[in-house]
């Protein structure tokens, strides 16, 4: 493995290509343009089923149009915030957020740490045994730090008994490169 041409985009599309199967349930906590959940829609194939959400209109669209080019069908969108993902889903295999704005949208509606924690802490109630939450954590800019660094606190103080969390960086890198983090329950 080398990473040199990788980034947190990639460690995590790889990382769900290795780990949700054909028939699991997935869910994307941020759909944005689409991209994650077009890629959980073909991993989890036409057995599987994928909840995807997104608070603006404009990114539930995108995801719709993106989804119906490639003809997927097995993918329901919910215009809603991530923390109340426990009201629309009662288990899933895996739980993926892109954290920060929609790319090529309006900058300054973006996710912000009192709901993406209440989400995390959704999506770990839901998770299977052998399941995982998935993020991607875009920081710095617009968005500024503090969900980062909120975020960063509140993993750090996750149980060690109960969850194993995976933070990867591209330490040397300049511009606020995005981390990479893995959860998963401890069996
Ligand atoms: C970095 S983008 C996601 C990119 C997306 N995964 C893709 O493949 O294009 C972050 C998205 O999170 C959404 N978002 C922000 N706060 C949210 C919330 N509380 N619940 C759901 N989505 C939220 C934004 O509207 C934005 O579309």
């Amino acid at each position: 493995m080398t990473y040199f041409d990788k980034n947190a985009l990639k460690l995590s599309h790889g990382h769900m290509r290795d780990n949700v199967k054909e028939g699991d349930i997935a869910i994307d906590a941020t759909a944005g343009r689409g991209r994650d959940t077009l890629l959980l829609s073909e991993l989890v194939g036409d057995s599987g089923k994928v909840y995807a959400f997104d608070i603006q209109k404009e990114a539930i669209e995108s995801t719709r149009a993106l989804l119906e080019e490639n003809g997927r069908v097995n993918v329901t969108l919910i215009n809603e915030s991530h923390h109340l993902m426990a009201e629309f889903v009662k288990k899933a295999k895996a739980v993926i957020f892109n954290l920060g704005f929609l790319p090529g949208g309006d900058h300054s509606i973006f996710s912000h740490s009192d709901t993406s924690i209440k989400a995390i802490d959704a999506a770990l109630s839901i998770i299977d045994d052998d399941g995982f939450v998935s993020i991607c954590s875009y920081y710095g800019g617009d968005t500024g730090f503090e969900e980062r660094d909120t975020l960063l606190s509140y993993l750090e103080n996750l149980d060690q008994k109960k969850y194993t969390v995976m933070l990867q960086s591209f330490h040397n890198r300049k511009n606020c490169p995005p981390l990479f983090i893995i959860i998963e329950k401890n069996r």
